[in-house]
């Protein structure tokens, strides 16, 4: 019991999605792995990567954001109650089924199972003027079909959130889809170009990313119709869920509930706060999310920017000693950081209520 709990946490705690899963999907993944195909141990590490990969993406999306994709909300969501749909959540539930997605594809056209190796479909068809079919088209219904395998089961509920879970998990995969390029090379005497032939391929993860966040942005929120939906009647649920769902483009993402106030800690919701935040200022040619970093995450919240003198070690006079190693010194360097805190007069509330506390027992 113990070896398949740890099995199940190496293999499937980066998975978000099994966090939204609560006793139903927890459920579902210990059958899977109990008798599930050998398939399973063959995919699962790709599954793994590719999962960390789309929250290592999360976190780099929202670096100067209120909410920055914190592990902490990943462990907490493990509980059911507090398993919610948000315009956050949908990004994540997306951008993991993407990354999944995008590995095994990688993954494939590596040639690393045996099963399956570039798209060949069109090889050797015209394309368009001048250009041919050939090459390696990367395999994405390959990583289409076999992420869809992995992570869609892990929605194991018939309600609302597991529908709109699914949703922008199928959001997540289109946009690899979506960001795919053509890449082409020349053919002909002396690099003449005369013909070119060409394969899709994917766009690097990033790409993913910036194209999910941007979805994000204008993410929709699903206004159910709450009358009709007896509790335990499951059927009635999915038959209005499927009928609202049918009217959003599945490249969309959606989400149930408003966001929590992600300036305030809040430890039951996972929500950390932006005080103590670090953010940027100063610095010409920051990219303008970085440079609205101190307004958005101190001053918005009620915060105020602090300024610390920070040590800073770095490598510095590096030599090229013959031969062959390069030899650095390490100098200190004093750099000047931004943090969001807590506001003079609110400090001294917090103090003056606790003396009156301690008073009041005594
Ligand atoms: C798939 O690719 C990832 C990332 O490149 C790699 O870490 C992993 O080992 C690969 N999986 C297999 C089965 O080769
Ligand atoms: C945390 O959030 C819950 C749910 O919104 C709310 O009821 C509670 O009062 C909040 N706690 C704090 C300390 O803000
Ligand atoms: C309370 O105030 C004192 C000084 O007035 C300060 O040293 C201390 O850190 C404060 N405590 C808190 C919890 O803010």
């Amino acid at each position: 019991m113990e070896f398949l709990k740890n099995v199940y946490l190496l293999i499937m705690e980066p998975l978000w999605l099994l966090c939204f899963g609560g006793s139903q999907s927890d459920k579902s993944v210990n059958n899977f792995l109990m008798t599930g195909p050998k398939a399973f141990l063959t995919y699962a590490n790709s599954v793994q990567v590719g999962a960390r990969m789309g929250i290592h993406e999360c976190k780099h999306q929202f670096a100067w954001e209120k909410w920055n994709c914190p592990e902490k909300t990943l462990q907490l969501s493990t509980h059911i109650s507090l398993r919610s749909a948000t315009k956050e959540t949908s990004f994540l539930h997306a951008i993991s089924a993407a990354g999944v997605m995008y590995t095994l594809t990688k993954n494939c056209s590596m040639g690393d199972f045996e099963n399956c190796g570039c798209d060949d479909s069109r090889i050797g068809q015209p394309g368009g003027r001048g250009w041919i079919w050939g090459g390696c088209s990367d395999n994405v219904e390959f990583g289409e079909k076999i992420s869809k395998h992995f992570v869609d089961a892990l929605e194991g509920g018939h309600d609302s959130r597991a529908a709109v879970n699914l949703h922008n998990n199928e959001a997540g995969r289109l946009a690899v889809k979506a960001t795919m390029r053509k890449a082409c090379k020349c053919h002909g005497v002396s690099g003449s170009c005369s013909i070119q032939t060409c394969w899709m391929q994917l766009a690097d993860f990033r790409e993913v990313g910036n194209y999910l966040k941007m979805k994000h942005q204008r993410a929709m929120k699903l206004e159910l119709d709450k009358k009709p939906a007896k509790a335990g009647n499951s059927a009635v649920n999915r038959g209005i869920i499927a009928h609202t769902l049918r009217r959003i483009a599945k490249t969309e993402l959606i989400y149930l509930e408003d966001s929590p106030n992600y300036c305030v800690k809040n430890q039951s919701l996972g929500v950390q706060g932006t005080e103590g935040r670090e953010c940027m200022k100063g610095e010409k040619n920051l990219p303008q999310k970085e440079k609205k970093s101190c307004r958005s995450l101190c001053n918005e919240c009620g915060f105020r920017v602090v300024q610390k003198r920070v040590e800073v070690v770095s490598s510095c006079n590096c030599k090229f000693h013959w031969c062959c190693t390069v030899r650095c010194e390490k100098c200190m360097q004093v750099v000047t950081k931004y943090y969001c805190a807590r506001k003079e007069g609110g400090k001294r509330q917090v103090n003056k209520t606790k003396r009156r506390d301690r008073a009041q027992r005594h």
